[in-house]
């Protein structure tokens, strides 16, 4: 992202967002820097422990431990001791169907619901340890069926709804997980998406699975498997309503979320109860400076991170009130955010850019149209923000008087890293702007040595308790991925530049992996998808600038012989992307070549296919079939 003349600029809160903020000097962030380890320990005392722990940190590079000794339940924590505070009429989520349905269910329906869900998957045997895949729409069930897991010990691993049967299979083949919670179908635009039906095709390959709940949603016809598939409304009929918490040592692994990485296979990210928890619950209370009447309103899926920690894991934490939304943005209409903040008088609004600029594309006559008063801070997250949406967001969303947090993190930290607090950080739109407090962040150079000010590499300097502790299966894959890059520092993959004031601009991935509408999807993946269809003999997939999306997807195609390049196949290709990965992964722009642009030791040219890609090589190509094309194009690059 470039630092344009408008991202130079430096934009204050409001006197009026400052007076009411939680968080009125810089005195966290000192405390912090003096004892990183005695600050992390304070943030753990927001959370009830059944015991205290022992050892804060346990730092063995690459591995740490926190809160040694220490036993926690984050389902207790996100709903035991609320009912217990007496919020147990507090409303917990707002949820708005996609149809315009809404139900308004409170932390004790949301504990109930839990209780009866945990009590259900212990009857099909379910028990600590074992991992349950999630399948699901954005429906409370959802939500309820990883605080039910988390209840008794089992490791969830959700999979995104709007992944294909062969990203599933992979993904439970790969945590050998024995429980599939589904739904009969979600809904996206008004029509339904047969969940049921393609997890179906993925358990065909998937004999670790001994059981499938189902819950009803789409109310289409599904097969039923007897002896494994089971109705959630049946199960939880006649289960009882309270489920002993599982004390979970702090270690103990709460979820594993795939992400994808450089190679075609995707990597299960590993985090625990004690240190997970921590992140999410004191992230959540600093960077949205939440209150007690905020309404909150995340609009990630459950089945990313984001919705991980600032859906499930962290609001409910700290007992918050939000929004939790089943459908597409432009559904019925394009003014449907606005709708719903309008509706529920959403106060904090967390969104990612490539959102921000379908709003932008839309209109500000459509946010103009509806009552965004109630809004007081706004979020962003997923890929960096052009100063540009930056400014929009503020303008036609926040009226200039919400403070903007751009939000920088992972998968792999588990929560926010780079923040601003904005009553004491001022903004710079485009920017991240710094570190939280207790995150020690970097930018290194190659030999991994600190630059005070200009472009490098980010870094994680040292260990934060919401940090991944591994790759499920791959303890070398976590080491090569993360730490060998430089000694004991982590590498997260992002270009990062640091100005004159210690600001951080995110510049994006560095590595083969390509951020589409804020998702992670590596090229690798794509490339292993292409070359499964029978017409490919060899394909490179780089990610191309969008505006949109930030990043989209154009793939270069050799054809096998016999195979002649058409709309059709172009098209063919493309849907069979989307069945192997995923729609989100489909391809922007398929160009089919006779040859691909390698070095002399067979690396393919990226910059040279982005070039391509980006119409700056070639002018608008569809086809590179004359190889002698490519090899004059090749000339006129530098080898990588
Ligand atoms: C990118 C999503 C710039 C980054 C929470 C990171 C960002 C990847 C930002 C992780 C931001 C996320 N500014 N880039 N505010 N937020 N990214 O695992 O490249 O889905 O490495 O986690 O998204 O994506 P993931």
């Amino acid at each position: 992202m470039s630092n344009t003349a408008a991202g130079a600029q430096t934009i204050k809160s409001s006197d009026e967002y400052i007076a009411k903020a939680n968080i009125k000097d810089l005195s966290i962030y000192k405390e912090a820097a003096a004892d990183p380890v005695a600050y992390w320990e304070k943030c753990a005392e927001r959370l009830d422990w059944f015991d205290k722990w022992h050892t804060a940190l346990d730092w063995n590079p690459p591995f740490a431990k926190w809160f040694i000794g220490g036993k926690l339940n984050a389902s207790y924590n996100c709903l035991d001791r609320h009912i217990k505070n007496g919020l147990g009429s507090k409303t917990a989520i707002y949820w708005e169907a996609e149809s315009g349905e809404g139900k308004e269910i409170s932390y004790g329906e949301v504990y109930k619901a839990v209780n009866k869900f945990a009590n259900a998957i212990k009857k099909l045997g379910a028990k600590k340890g074992d991992r349950v895949a999630i399948y699901m729409p954005m429906v409370p069930e959802a939500a309820y069926a990883m605080l039910a897991c988390a209840r008794i010990g089992a490791i969830h691993s959700v999979v995104f709804g709007g992944f294909s049967s062969d990203s599933l299979r992979d993904r439970i083949q790969d945590a050998s997980c024995n429980l599939l919670i589904t739904a009969d179908g979600g809904y996206r635009r008004g029509k339904t998406i047969a969940l049921k039906e393609i997890a179906d095709k993925a358990l065909e390959e998937c004999p670790t699975i001994n059981n499938v709940i189902v819950v009803e949603r789409s109310k289409d016809a599904i097969n039923f498997k007897k002896g494994r598939d089971h109705w959630y409304h049946d199960l939880i009929a006649d289960v009882d309503d309270f489920c002993e918490p599982e004390p979970m040592d702090a270690e103990d692994m709460l979820f594993i979320l795939y992400t994808s990485g450089t190679t075609g296979k995707p990597k299960g990210i590993m985090h625990t109860t004690g240190g997970y928890m921590t992140g999410a619950v004191t992230t959540t209370k600093l960077v949205f400076d939440l209150k007690n009447d905020d309404i909150f309103w995340c609009t990630a899926d459950v089945g990313w991170i984001t919705g991980h920690s600032y859906i499930v894991y962290g609001p409910m934490a700290n007992a918050a009130t939000q929004v939790m939304y089943e459908g597409t943005p432009d559904f019925p209409a394009k003014d449907r955010f606005w709708k719903i903040v309008e509706k529920y008088k959403v106060s904090v609004f967390y969104t990612a850019p490539t959102a921000v600029r379908a709003f932008m594309k839309w209109g500000a006559d459509l946010p103009a149209g509806c009552d965004l008063s109630s809004l007081r801070l706004l979020g962003s997250v997923g890929e960096p923000i052009n100063p540009e949406a930056w400014l929009w967001y503020g303008e036609h969303i926040g009226k200039n008087k919400c403070p903007i947090v751009d939000t920088w993190w992972q998968t792999e930290t588990g929560g926010v890293m780079i923040s601003a607090i904005p009553s004491v950080i001022p903004a710079k739109p485009g920017s991240a702007t710094k570190p939280l407090p207790g995150i020690d962040a970097k930018v290194l150079d190659e030999t991994g040595n600190e630059i005070k000010e200009g472009t490098g590499t980010l870094s994680i300097t040292s260990p934060w308790p919401s940090m991944l502790r591994g790759i499920w299966g791959d303890e070398k894959r976590f080491k090569d991925v993360y730490w060998s890059k430089w000694d004991q520092k982590y590498f997260p993959g992002d270009g990062a530049r640091l100005d004159e004031d210690g600001y951080f601009w995110l510049l994006g991935r560095i590595d083969d992996v390509m951020l589409i509408s804020g998702h992670n999807i590596g090229t690798a993946e794509v490339e292993s998808a292409l070359v499964d269809h029978k017409s490919v003999a060899e394909s490179a997939v780089v990610g191309i600038k969008d505006d949109l999306t930030g990043q989209a997807i154009a793939a270069f195609v050799i054809l096998k012989d016999g195979s002649t390049p058409s709309d059709e196949l172009n098209k063919e290709l493309s849907d069979h992307v989307a069945g192997k990965i995923g729609k989100i992964a489909k391809p922007k722009k398929i160009i089919f070549t006779a040859d691909l642009p390698k070095t002399r030791s067979g690396k393919i040219m990226r910059r040279l296919l982005r070039d391509i890609g980006e119409g700056r090589a070639l002018g608008d190509v569809t086809t590179l079939a004359d190889a002698s094309v490519v090899e004059k194009l090749k000339a006129t690059y530098s080898e990588e």
